[in-house]
C-alpha cells in the first residue's frame, strides 16, 4: 500500500509499505477513504517532536471496514467508519470515566495514545490506504451514507478537529450570550469560533495574521482581528469599546470589563511573536489570553504545548517550562482548562448535527489533494501559504476509479 512516512525534518515521503494484517481478535482494518493532514503534524514535520524515521504518519482518518477480527460485535465489513484520534481500550479507569484521551493502557510510555504520532505509542498512521484498528468495537464510529457523498469532507473532521475545537469551548466555558476571542485561525482556531457562533456567542474575534484565514473566520461570522495591525488584545477592547448597544447598557464599574468572557488558544508553542510574525515566542497566545479575559473568565488552552522540544531555544524551552503570568490569572480569578481532546465524547452528536444540516464544517477545508501530492502540501501548508488551511488527502477518487 501507499503510505506518507516521516523521513527527517521538513520531509514527509510517500513510500510503498506492507498492508497491515489484524493481529488480536479485537482489531479491524480500514480501507481509508480520506485523511487529513492536521496542525499537529506539522510540530512533528518541524523537528519540533521527536519522531522515529519511517513512521506512517496520520490521525485524521476515516474508510471503510475491510475486515475485523473474530472478536468484533458491534461493526463489520464494509461499514462507514471515522476513528477518533484518541485510540483508547475503553475498560481502564480513565476510560471508564469518558476520559478516552487519557487512555492508560494502550501506550506504556504516557498517558493517550494516537495514530501515527510521537509520543502516543507504537500505531501506524493513516495518511496511507490501510489501517489498523485497535479494540475496533471501542475505537470506530459509525457512519451513514456511502463514501465520497456529501459528507464525506464533514465526517472527516469527526476524527479531530470538529470535536477538538467543541472542546476548546467547552473548557473556555462558551455559552449563549457570551463574548469570545479565539486566537489562531487555523483548522482548530475557525472551528472553534464555528462551534462558539453554534453554542449562541453574542461576539466571537478571531486572531491570526494569514489574510485567507481571517477571510474565512469573518464567512463563519466572527469578527476577524490581525496581529500585524496591532496588539490584538486592545484591537479586541476598542472593537468591544465601539460597540453601542454594549456600552449603553453597562452596569456600574462595567467598563472595566472590557475584555471578553471567554479566550481559546487554538495556536500553542509554536506562536508567532505579535511584533514580529517572522519570529517565535512561545507564550505570546498565553500571555494574550490572560490579558483578553476579564475577572472570573475562563480560558480553554486546546493548542499544543510538548516537550521535549529538540528545536526550542533554551535549555527550559526544550523542557517546555515557560515563564506564566500568574499574578494576572490569580487576580482575575481565571479558571483555565487544557490537554488533548476527548473526541469521543462528542462526535456522535456533532455526527448527528451534521446530518440534520445543522453544522457543516467543512466549510473550513481548502485543499483536496492525492497521496503523491502531500510532501508539496506540507510545505505549503507549513508555510501557511496559498490559502493552505485544512487539507484532505482523497484515496476515494483512485479506488472508485
Ligand atoms: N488538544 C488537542 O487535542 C489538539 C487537537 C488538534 C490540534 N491541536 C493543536 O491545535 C493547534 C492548532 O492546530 P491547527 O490545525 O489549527 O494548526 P495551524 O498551525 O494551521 O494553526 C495555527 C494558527 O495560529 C496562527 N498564529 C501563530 N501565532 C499566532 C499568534 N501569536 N496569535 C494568533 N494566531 C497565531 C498561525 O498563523 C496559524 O494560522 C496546534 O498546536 C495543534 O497541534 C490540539
Ligand atoms: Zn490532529
Ligand atoms: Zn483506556
Amino acid at each position: 500500500m501507499k503510505a506518507v512516512t516521516y523521513e527527517g525534518t521538513h520531509t514527509m515521503s510517500v513510500s510503498d509499505r506492507p498492508k497491515p494484517k489484524l493481529k488480536a481478535p479485537t482489531d479491524a482494518l480500514v480501507r481509508v477513504t480520506t485523511s487529513g493532514i492536521c496542525g499537529s503534524d506539522l510540530h512533528m514535520y518541524d523537528g519540533r517532536t521527536p519522531l522515529e524515521e519511517g513512521t506512517v504518519v496520520g490521525h485524521e482518518i476515516m474508510g471503510v471496514i475491510e475486515s475485523v477480527g473474530e472478536a468484533v460485535k458491534s461493526i463489520k465489513q464494509g461499514d462507514r467508519v471515522v476513528l477518533p484520534f484518541n485510540i483508547a481500550c475503553g475498560f481502564c479507569f480513565n476510560c471508564h470515566r469518558g476520559h478516552t484521551e487519557a487512555c492508560l493502557t494502550m501506550n506504556p510510555e504516557a498517558p493517550h495514545a494516537a495514530y501515527g504520532y510521537a509520543g502516543m505509542g507504537p500505531y501506524q498512521g493513516g495518511q496511507a490506504e490501510f489501517v489498523l484498528v485497535p479494540y475496533a468495537d471501542f475505537n470506530c464510529l459509525k457512519l451513514p451514507g456511502k463514501p465520497g457523498d456529501q459528507w464525506e469532507d464533514d465526517f472527516l473532521l469527526l476524527s479531530d478537529v470538529f470535536p477538538t475545537a467543541f472542546h476548546a469551548t467547552e473548557l473556555a466555558c462558551v455559552k449563549p450570550g457570551k463574548t469570545v476571542a479565539v486566537f489562531g485561525a487555523g483548522p482548530v482556531g475557525l472551528l472553534s469560533a464555528y462551534c462558539s457562533l453554534l453554542k449562541g456567542a453574542s461576539e466571537v474575534y478571531v486572531v491570526d495574521s494569514i489574510p485567507e484565514r481571517l477571510k474565512k473566520a469573518q464567512e463563519l461570522g466572527a469578527t476577524p482581528v490581525n496581529f500585524v495591525e496591532g496588539d490584538p488584545v486592545e484591537q479586541i477592547f476598542n472593537l468591544r469599546k465601539k460597540n453601542k448597544g454594549i456600552q449603553q447598557s453597562l452596569r456600574p464599574g462595567e467598563e472595566k470589563m472590557q475584555g471578553v468572557d471567554c479566550a481559546i488558544d487554538a495556536v500553542g508553542y509554536q506562536a508567532r511573536d505579535d511584533n514580529n510574525a517572522n519570529k517565535e515566542k512561545p507564550t505570546q497566545v498565553v500571555e494574550n489570553c490572560m490579558k483578553v479575559v476579564n475577572a472570573t473568565g475562563h480560558v480553554g488552552l486546546i493548542g499544543v504545548y510538548i516537550a521535549p522540544d529538540p528545536g526550542a531555544k533554551g535549555a527550559e524551552a526544550k523542557k517546555g517550562i515557560y515563564e506564566f503570568p500568574i499574578a494576572d490569572f490569580f487576580d482575575k480569578g481565571i479558571t483555565m482548562g487544557s490537554g488533548q481532546a476527548p473526541v469521543k465524547k462528542y462526535n456522535e452528536y456533532l455526527r448527528d448535527l451534521i446530518v440534520n444540516g445543522r453544522a457543516k464544517p467543512s466549510k473550513i477545508v481548502s485543499h483536496h489533494i492525492d497521496i503523491e501530492d502531500v510532501p508539496e502540501a506540507y510545505s505549503k501548508f507549513d508555510k501557511r501559504i496559498e490559502g493552505y488551511t485544512k487539507v484532505l488527502i482523497r484515496f476515494i477518487d483512485k479506488q472508485a476509479a
